[in-house]
């Protein structure tokens, strides 16, 4: 009856928090398909993200970033609006070389790291942009 009653209590904090948590902080969609809508290319190759796969391993800081009045890139923080990477990384923006569309910024970001895996089949093309 005790052990029921404590069980009870802990269940409610946990409830109770764990909606606190969902309330404030917004993590976007679990599974994101990205797809270039400025510089797109003339055949649309659209890439899956399983967002929250990797929210599960990596920190938020480590993909999303902001910039700042000089143009320079300012480090994630907590709150931070996130934009669309495609919505800086285009190339009526100014960015330098190999970071100016959405297609260069994510290769560099997305292959960049599965490159560092050690799991060759991250790199592959098929999976990001599935064969449909
Ligand atoms: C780790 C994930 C990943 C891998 C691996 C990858 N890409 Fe991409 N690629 C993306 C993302 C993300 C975008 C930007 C969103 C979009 O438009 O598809 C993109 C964009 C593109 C685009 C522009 C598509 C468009 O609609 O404008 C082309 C073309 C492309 N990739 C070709 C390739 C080829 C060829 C390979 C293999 C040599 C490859 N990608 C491997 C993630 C990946
Ligand atoms: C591995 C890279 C990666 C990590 C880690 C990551 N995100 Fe994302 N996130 C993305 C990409 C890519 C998009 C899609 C952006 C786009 O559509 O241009 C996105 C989209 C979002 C969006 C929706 C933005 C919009 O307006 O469409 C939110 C909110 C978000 N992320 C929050 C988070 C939070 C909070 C964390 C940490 C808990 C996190 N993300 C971790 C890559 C990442
Ligand atoms: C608010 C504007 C903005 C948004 C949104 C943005 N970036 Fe960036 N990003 C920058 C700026 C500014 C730099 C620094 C460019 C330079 O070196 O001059 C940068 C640098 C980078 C770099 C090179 C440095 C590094 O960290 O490896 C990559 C890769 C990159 N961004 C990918 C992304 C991806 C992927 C997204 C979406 C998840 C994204 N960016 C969203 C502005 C932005
Ligand atoms: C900092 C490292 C890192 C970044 C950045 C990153 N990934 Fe990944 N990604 C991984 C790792 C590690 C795995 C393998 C995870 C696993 O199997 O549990 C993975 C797996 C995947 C998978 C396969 C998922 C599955 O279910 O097999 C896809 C698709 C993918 N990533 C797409 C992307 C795209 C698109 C981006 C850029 C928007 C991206 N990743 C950015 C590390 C990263």
């Amino acid at each position: 009856m005790k052990k029921a009653l404590i069980c009870g209590v802990a269940l409610a904090f946990f409830c109770s928090t764990g909606l606190v948590t969902m309330a404030m902080a917004d993590n976007g969609p679990a599974e994101i398909t990205l797809q270039s809508t400025i510089d797109g290319a003339k055949k649309a190759k659209p890439a899956t993200f399983p967002h929250a796969k990797h929210q599960e391993k990596l920190k938020c800081a480590d993909c999303h970033h902001s910039k700042g009045a000089d143009g320079k890139m300012v480090a994630f923080v907590e709150g931070q609006k996130i934009e669309k990477c495609e919505s800086c990384h285009n190339k009526a923006a100014g960015m330098p070389k190999g970071l100016d569309t959405f297609k260069n910024a994510a290769h560099k970001k997305c292959k960049g790291c599965h490159k560092t895996s050690g799991n060759k089949a991250l790199t592959k093309c098929g999976t990001c942009h599935p064969k449909k």
